[in-house]
């Protein structure tokens, strides 16, 4: 008790000093009054900052920048892939979402997303952050065997149609050993790397085949198309095509094929109406007859020949689609018969299939007078506004003999 007492006394002696200070003051009692509120009040404010903090951290943690929508934990997104705002929404507590947005998937790194959440009349925004990712392994779309006409380039990275869902081109590579002159198959190893370092392996067996056998096999060209030979005929998205590296065989003896025939015909009725005749000096070959057209012009232009005649096997004569008009006079194409079908022969499905200027990509000096039956929409692809590209430009081919 004694204890208390002192411990007492003390306050109260601390109590009057303080009394006795306040006697000096002219604001008696009611300053040291206020002094100790405000500071009580400093630190019920700072308390309440705290709280209304740590409020805000979990509001904004847990519901992902606003408290009525609860974002999900894995924000991300596949490159490429198609996938909209919502999508990351775990919930939305009140109200519904009434914009959303397709998330830009084009390239990989953070991507802003945005949606709207309308609840009863109030609508508000809320923005989050997605990060695209690449985890897909590239594709490599070669099949187990890749075909090769005995003494062509080859180009097996590009030939194996490597892809990813990047867009990117992947890093590739090759091993191996092979003669692309020596018929025969050989064991290649492809691997395909993305940016992201997603890889992809493949063993495939390269086959070079001689393409002058009444051989069947297919082959992915240059441009990706597939090429395929059935029996020696070889046919590129649904049109047979032939030139100096692609033969047709001795066998092949269709006569003029009724398509192009019937477009012939649709084609000279509309060129009569604006007075143009046509007519057609030449049509399908047999594989003899272009023997002998060809050992003609080589008793003439010796090597030259090549520029001028296909050697047998070579001629599209001798597929039935190609005609010639007119006339064989290098000047036809000045001609107004010549310069009508050089500006409408595609409307009727046919292509000047040796124009000027690409003789170093069909192996032939241009002939205005040679025409040939591919379909109407690939014609119009081909005339390119009266800037001709070559079945060889279109589906990746090259046209050289190999001896
Ligand atoms: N004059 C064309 C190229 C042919 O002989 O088929
Ligand atoms: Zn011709």
């Amino acid at each position: 008790m004694a204890f208390r007492n002192r411990r007492f006394e003390k306050r109260s002696r601390k109590r009057n000093r303080r009394r006795s200070g306040d006697r000096r003051s002219t604001t008696l009692f009611s300053t040291p009054s206020v002094a100790s509120r405000a500071k009580n009040g400093v630190l019920y404010g700072l308390g309440a900052l705290a709280v209304l903090f740590l409020f805000l951290f979990l509001f904004f943690n847990v519901f992902g920048g606003g408290a009525n929508v609860k974002l999900k934990s894995d924000l991300k997104a596949e490159i490429g892939s198609h996938i909209v705002a919502s999508s990351f929404v775990e919930e939305i507590k009140e109200g519904h979402i009434s914009k959303d947005q397709a998330v830009d998937t084009s390239s990989l790194g953070k991507k802003t997303c945005r949606i709207t959440v309308q609840s009863g009349e109030k609508e508000k925004d809320y923005e989050f952050t997605v990060t695209i990712v690449d985890t897909q392994e590239p594709v490599i779309g070669v099949g187990d065997e890749l075909f090769v006409a005995k003494g062509m380039g080859v180009d097996i990275a590009k030939q194996s149609m490597i892809s990813d869902n990047s867009g990117e081109t992947p890093e590739t590579t090759v091993s191996g050993t092979w003669d692309v002159n020596a018929v025969g198959d050989y064991s290649v190893k492809i691997s395909a790397t993305d940016s992201s370092g997603n890889k992809t392996k493949k063993d495939i067996t390269l086959k070079v085949v001689d393409p002058t056998e009444a051989s069947t096999y297919s082959f992915v060209t240059d441009k990706g198309f597939v090429a395929d030979r059935k029996d020696g005929i070889t046919q590129i998205d649904g049109i047979i095509v032939v030139n100096r590296s692609v033969s047709l065989p001795s066998s092949f003896a269709p006569g003029i094929q009724e398509e192009a025939r019937t477009a012939f015909y649709e084609m000279a009725e509309a060129a009569d109406k604006e007075e143009i005749s046509l007519w057609i000096i030449n049509d399908f070959r047999s594989w003899e007859e272009q023997d002998e057209i060809y050992k003609d012009y080589y008793s003439t232009y010796g090597a030259d020949a090549d520029t001028m005649s296909a050697r047998p096997g070579h001629s599209e004569h001798q597929s039935g689609f190609a005609l010639d008009l007119n006339s064989f006079s290098t000047d036809f194409g000045g001609t107004k018969e010549g310069k009508w079908i050089a500006e409408h022969a595609w409307e009727y499905g046919f292509i000047m299939r040796y124009p000027e200027g690409k003789e170093n990509l069909t192996g032939y000096k241009a002939e205005p007078w040679h025409v040939r039956y591919v379909g109407k929409d690939l014609a119009k692809v081909l005339y390119n506004n009266g800037d001709w590209i070559t079945l060889e430009e279109h589906f990746g081919i090259d046209s050289s003999y190999k001896n």
